[in-house]
Formats: C-alpha cells, sequence, structure tokens
C-alpha cells in the first residue's frame, strides 16, 4: 500500500469512527483505538506534507495560529425568523398559511439556543462555515468550525449534490458550558451568562485549538442551494442525516393546529431534560412547492414561525442581600429568597452581579421579585412587582466594607465589581487563595482537601500558602479527625508539590486573571519568576496572550511587599521558580525516526519515547517508507516486524539502543519523561437524548 493510501484508509477509518461517536452517540472502538489511529495518521502526514488536507481529521484539534475572520456573502440571504408568544398568534399564522395552501404538510422543530452557521460543501469536503452576521455577509469561522468533531468534513455516500449550503445551530450542551464556567471561575475570569453567549464567544475565538477544547456542538436544519432534487424538507433532512450530519430526531410531521399544539406542550417540559439549551419551537411549512407559494419579506420567510417558549418565572420575596467575598477580594451581591419552585427545582438564592444592577431593579428587602432562569441555568432578578411594594420601604444600600474584614472596598476602574483589597486579612481571600494553591491543575497537593485548609487556618497553622512547606506533622495530627497517617501523607504531598513545574506554580500564585494558559505563556516567555517580576509593564506585553488588564494584575501582584516576601519563602522551600530548560541529553539519534514495539525490560514506552526524543530522535507510531529504526522489543507484533523488514528498515534492540544514546554522557530517563508534553485531551459529550417523537 502506498503512503497515500494508507493515509486515505486513515482518514476514512477516523471519520466513520468520529461520526459514530459524536453523530450517533455510538462509539464502535475505544478512545485509545481512536487516538492510536490519529497519531499514526498525524505522523504519516507530518512526514509526507504533500498529503496535508485541511479537511484531515487531524485538522480538528485546531492550531494556535491568530485567526482573522474574512467576510463573506452568503450565496443565499440567511433570513431570520418571525417570532410568536402565545398559542392564539401561532393560530393566527397557520390561519394565514392555510388561507393560501390547502392542506399543507408542517414539521415541527426544536428551535436551538445557539449560533446560526452555514456550512458549505463542494464535492463531499467542507469548503467554508460562515456566521449569520447581517444575514447578507458573515464572518469565515471555517478554522473554528473544523475543530467541533460532529461537523463531518468529508461526507458520507455519494449522492450529495456537487455545492450545497446546509444551515444550523452551533451551541454549547450544558456539560461543557458548565466546565468551562468552572474553569473560567477558578481563574478569575468572567463567566458567560448562558451557553448561547459562550457559544457565540467561543466561535469568535482567535485560536481553533482553544475552540477544539471547549465541547461545542453542531445541528443542521435547513439546505440551501439550487436545484437541490428534494420536494420536502423532510426528505432534505433525511438525506442530509445520511451524508453524515447532525440531524436532530426531535421533529415530528404535523397536519394541524392541534397536533402542532401537542408537540409543544410536550417539549415545553420535557426540554428541561435535553443536554442542550432550547428557547422554543420551529413550525416550517414542508412542502417546497407550498414554500415557494408562500414566499418571504426580506426579513423572514412566511412559510416558517419560531414558537418562542416562555422564560420560566416565578414571583418571590426577597428576604435579604448578602455578600460574597472571593479569592481575589470581588464581591458578589446574593439575593436570599423566599424558597420558590422554578422549572423543576426550588431556589433559594440568585445572583446579583454587581451594584449597578441591584441599582438599576431599585431593589429592597421585603419586596417581591420575579425570579427567572437565565439560560435555563443560573437564577437572576429580572423584577420588582412594584404593586406589591411595602410604601415604607427604602432603597438597597450598597455595602462600603468588606462583611467578613471590614476593610472599606474598592472599585476599580472600568470594573462592574466592588472589591475587598485587604489581601492578607481577609478570611474567604486567604483560604480562597489557598484552596486555589492546592488544586490538582495548580500545586496538586492532593491529600489536602478545602475542610483541612480551613482546619488547618481556624488553628492558626496556615496563614498562606508558604506556611504550608513549614507545617510540621506534629501539628496536624493533633486536628480534629486528623491521626498521624493522614498528617503524614499531607505533609509527604506537600513536599512532593515541590517537583511541580514552573508554570503551574506560577499558575497556582493565584494572580488576578492569571489563569492556566497565560501562566504557561508567561513562563515560556520569561524563563523564571525572577524575570517575570523585574519585567516591566511594555515587556509583560510582549508575552503572548498577556494584555494590559493582565499586566498590570501581576505589576500589582509584585508590587506587594507581602507577596515578595512569601515568594522568598517559596524559594527556600524548594519550589521551582525556573522552567525547566529543555536541555538535549546528545544529538546521537538526529535524523532517526523510530517506531517502538513489543515489551521492554529497562525501560517503559513513555521512558523510552522519552529518551528519543531527548536525544534528538523522533518516535512514530507506524512503520512507513520513513522509519529508519525499529526497537523491537519481546512479544513485537509480526505484521510490524515483517512490514519494518520489507521496508529494510534498521531493527534494532533494547540493548542497541542503550548503547547508541550511552556514547558520552549518561542518561536520566525520569528526567525526560518529565520533559514530555501530553497532548490535548478530546472532551468526551454528553449523548443525546433518544427521540421522543
Ligand atoms: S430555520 C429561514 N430551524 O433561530 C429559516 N432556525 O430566530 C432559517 N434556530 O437564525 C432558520 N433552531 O439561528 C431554523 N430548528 C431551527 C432552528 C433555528 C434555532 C435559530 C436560527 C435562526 C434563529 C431565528
Amino acid at each position: 500500500m502506498t503512503i497515500e493510501q494508507q493515509i486515505n484508509e486513515l482518514r476514512q477509518a477516523l471519520n466513520y469512527h468520529n461520526h459514530k461517536y459524536y453523530v450517533e452517540n455510538a462509539p464502535a472502538i475505544s478512545d485509545f483505538e481512536y487516538d492510536q489511529m490519529l497519531r499514526q495518521l498525524q505522523d504519516l502526514e507530518t512526514l509526507n506534507p504533500e498529503f496535508k488536507d485541511p479537511n484531515s481529521p487531524t485538522m480538528r484539534v485546531g492550531s494556535d495560529l491568530t485567526n482573522s475572520f474574512n467576510s463573506v456573502r452568503h450565496s443565499f440571504p440567511m433570513l431570520s425568523l418571525s417570532n410568536t408568544y402565545s398559542l392564539q398568534e401561532l393560530q393566527e399564522w397557520i390561519g394565514k398559511v392555510e388561507q393560501e395552501i390547502s392542506h399543507p404538510e408542517y414539521v415541527c422543530e426544536l428551535k436551538f439556543d445557539g449560533t446560526a452557521i452555514s456550512l458549505c460543501y463542494e464535492n463531499g469536503h467542507l469548503l467554508r462555515a460562515i456566521t449569520r452576521g447581517d444575514g447578507e455577509v458573515g464572518d469565515d469561522v471555517t478554522e473554528n468550525v473544523r475543530t467541533i468533531r460532529s461537523v463531518p468534513l468529508t461526507l458520507q455516500g455519494d449522492d450529495y449534490p456537487t455545492y450545497f449550503e446546509i444551515r444550523g445551530e452551533i451551541f454549547m450542551p450544558y456539560s461543557s458550558f458548565d466546565k468551562l464556567n468552572a474553569e473560567r471561575e477558578q481563574q478569575g475570569e468572567q463567566l458567560f451568562a448562558n451557553p448561547r453567549n459562550a457559544a457565540a464567544g467561543t466561535l469568535k475565538q482567535q485560536q481553533s485549538q482553544i475552540v477544539a477544547k471547549r465541547g461545542l456542538d453542531c445541528t443542521l436544519y435547513q439546505l440551501a442551494g439550487k436545484n437541490l432534487g428534494f420536494s420536502s424538507h423532510s426528505d432534505s433532512l433525511e438525506s442530509a442525516r445520511k451524508w453524515g450530519f447532525k440531524i436532530s430526531s426531535h421533529t415530528a410531521l404535523c397536519n394541524n393546529f392541534k397536533q402542532i399544539e401537542e408537540f409543544i406542550r410536550y417539549w415545553d417540559e420535557a426540554r428541561h431534560s435535553l443536554p442542550f439549551p432550547t428557547d422554543g419551537i420551529v413550525i416550517k411549512v414542508n412542502r417546497y412547492a407550498d414554500r415557494m407559494a408562500l414566499g418571504s419579506t426580506s426579513k423572514a420567510p412566511k412559510w416558517a414561525v419560531a414558537y418562542k417558549f416562555k422564560a420560566e418565572q416565578a414571583l418571590t420575596k426577597l428576604l435579604k442581600v448578602t455578600y460574597q467575598v472571593g479569592r481575589t477580594g470581588a464581591i458578589t451581591p446574593v439575593a436570599n429568597l423566599e424558597p420558590v419552585l422554578l422549572a423543576g427545582t426550588t431556589v433559594k438564592r440568585a445572583t446579583l452581579h454587581n451594584a449597578d444592577q441591584i441599582a438599576a431593579l431599585d431593589l429592597r428587602e421585603g419586596d417581591m421579585v420575579y425570579v427567572e432562569k437565565g439560560g435555563e441555568i443560573i437564577p437572576k432578578i429580572t423584577g420588582v412587582e412594584i404593586s406589591e411594594r411595602n410604601p415604607s420601604s427604602q432603597p438597597l444600600q450598597y455595602i462600603t466594607h468588606c462583611p467578613e474584614c471590614g476593610a472599606e472596598l474598592v472599585r476599580y476602574e472600568g470594573e462592574a465589581k466592588h472589591y475587598c483589597p485587604n489581601q492578607s486579612h481577609c478570611r474567604p481571600q486567604i483560604i480562597g487563595r489557598i484552596i486555589h494553591f492546592i488544586r490538582r491543575k495548580a500545586m496538586n497537593i492532593e491529600s489536602l482537601g478545602e475542610e483541612t485548609i480551613e482546619l488547618l487556618f481556624e488553628n492558626g497553622l496556615v496563614n498562606n500558602i508558604a506556611d504550608l512547606y513549614t507545617l510540621k506533622a506534629e501539628q496536624i495530627a493533633t486536628l480534629p479527625r486528623l491521626g498521624e497517617k493522614s498528617a503524614r501523607n499531607i505533609i509527604q504531598s506537600i513536599a512532593s508539590s515541590c517537583d511541580v513545574p514552573f508554570h503551574r506554580v506560577l499558575f497556582a500564585l493565584g494572580i488576578r486573571f492569571v489563569g492556566e494558559t497565560t501562566a504557561k505563556y508567561l513562563a515560556a516567555h520569561f524563563g523564571s519568576l525572577e524575570a517575570i517580576m523585574k519585567a516591566q509593564r511594555e515587556e509583560l506585553l510582549e508575552a503572548e496572550e498577556v494584555g494590559g488588564k493582565i499586566a498590570d494584575a501581576i505589576m500589582d501582584y509584585f508590587a506587594d511587599v507581602q507577596n515578595i516576601a512569601i515568594i522568598e519563602r517559596l524559594r527556600s522551600a524548594g519550589l521551582k521558580l525556573e522552567a525547566d530548560k529543555s536541555v538535549k541529553a546528545s544529538d546521537s539519534l538526529a535524523g532517526e525516526n523510530i517506531v517502538i514495539s513489543g515489551t521492554f525490560e529497562q525501560y517503559s514506552r513513555d521512558e523510552l519515547k522519552a529518551l528519543i526524543e531527548a536525544h534528538g530522535g523522533k518516535n512514530l507510531a507506524a512503520v512507513s517508507a520513513n522509519t529508519t529504526l525499529l526497537l523491537a522489543g519481546a512479544k513485537i507484533g509480526p505484521a510490524k516486524l515483517q512490514k519494518a523488514q520489507k521496508l529494510g528498515v534498521r531493527i534494532i534492540s533494547e540493548q542497541e539502543f542503550i548503547e547508541m544514546i550511552s556514547t558520552n554522557e549518561a542518561t536520566n530517563a525520569s528526567d525526560a519523561t518529565a520533559k514530555t508534553e501530553t497532548k490535548a485531551e478530546v472532551h468526551a459529550q454528553q449523548p443525546i437524548q433518544g427521540s421522543l417523537f
């Protein structure tokens, strides 16, 4: 088989399994097997750049290049839909349709709550993906859309039109949304208000690599093109499903208002158990001939209408406004409510965001307030029932001092939130910073949990992150619920955290706006904490992803003498405050493309891979014409061995390999292992629920 054939076979297999997983929710192979195939394809493409293809499954991981979004005119305008808000309005629309058309057929679909997209396909390959924009001209977001696993890059079958467009919605399932916001919260970044904003914001990300990690999904609901050869919408979607698109099965073919009403009533309730957001039902005339007869206005077709679900609302009493202090000192006002049932859950609290929002609503304690579930998730207060207001009530006064430590609050320019500036003596800030420091993605001090941190703080044993490194097992052992064994474990895992690489230490410090990724960029750019501390604002701005807000936060952090004192103590404790220099052990494997196969006695496969890289070689997953060495262990696969022999690849044993790399200096496998970077992980998405209609 030629390289090109191998590449094509792998691409086909990966496309097939991708569809199984992301469209059909019925994976046919394990994640591991999928990753292996992908690796193999990546290696082949790297070694044979002449076969590169923007629609290869390897392109789904995205890139770190900065995207620019060119404006592109839609071949067919992207109209919007007229909305109806009551069954009566809907019945009026049906009446108008039926004046023109006798016995129309209707298709009812869910109205997905995301952002509209138009996908263009040519000869079965994704050519372009364009946002709706103003309906005439949109942004070319192809690079980002390629990373969405449910979007087919290459179509199945052979009966698709040579050129066509298919429109649909890019949305963020709740599971991805919750994960994204949880990460943003931990990193002190602004949260997305709802999955729709998160989907739209993500689609406009400048790095497709980031889009790839955010778990977007895409469902298609409208075909557009000339002479497509279908006589109805339902037929067109049926074919589109066969071509590999994700088409919702939550649809119904209806003949009258009663059936449409039934569909609406069903989904108004059932949508709460869907894993993605919806905000209504779309009712479309099914037959294309009938659509033609009805026509469109310049804004919307007359053959379709949206029925919008009412946002679920409840009226309840605002008992009290309390204030939460986050680890960065940010104050969040919280409405404490008389418990009320809303969309299936009891709501007792709602977020109020900031002082401006309270003022805009003119909230008063004791008011009867309307509570809604914003994007179905976070309850928010949308209004006050003034007719029920106690005439003697007074406007709410926003706090001027921290509810935890009493310090006077500050409001930074351009920020909506108030902050408590008393970083070193305000309890929730101190505890919040330590909890952030021990997190898995930071210092990974697993044996310490939130409760233990609180216990250590209450007992005066830990007041800042540096105190962790002077803790003694005897001190911990005396605390309630903690015996000698757990005390020893805690001390052990604190000690192990000294091996955590510099970029994670930097993230763990909890500098405002310096999340995991920014910390990585800063570490790579400056190489050491010392260099970051010395950097001028302009120099900080030179690092990737660092803008004015982040640079200022870094400057503020290092201007605080207490932070400097803590850093000095961390340095003495032995934490890594410098990036590992990627020292190459030697160049003895330069130019070698090595495949490892079988089991080995002295090193694990990961160690061998790391050794290959540390000595300037390249590790490949599969034997091909580019392979120069096959590192063969016991139980090597006979097929691999045969292939290598056929291609005349040199086969070496573990011992020969060791001799090759130990020409001059001694090797240290574990050091080299630590330097290998893990590949970006692929998120599994929650399966779509089974069809009910
Ligand atoms: S059909 C010309 N079907 O709703 C008709 N739109 O408010 C094209 N939407 O821009 C749209 N689910 O982004 C259609 N099942 C569905 C939909 C849907 C969500 C969005 C779409 C459109 C917006 C109009």
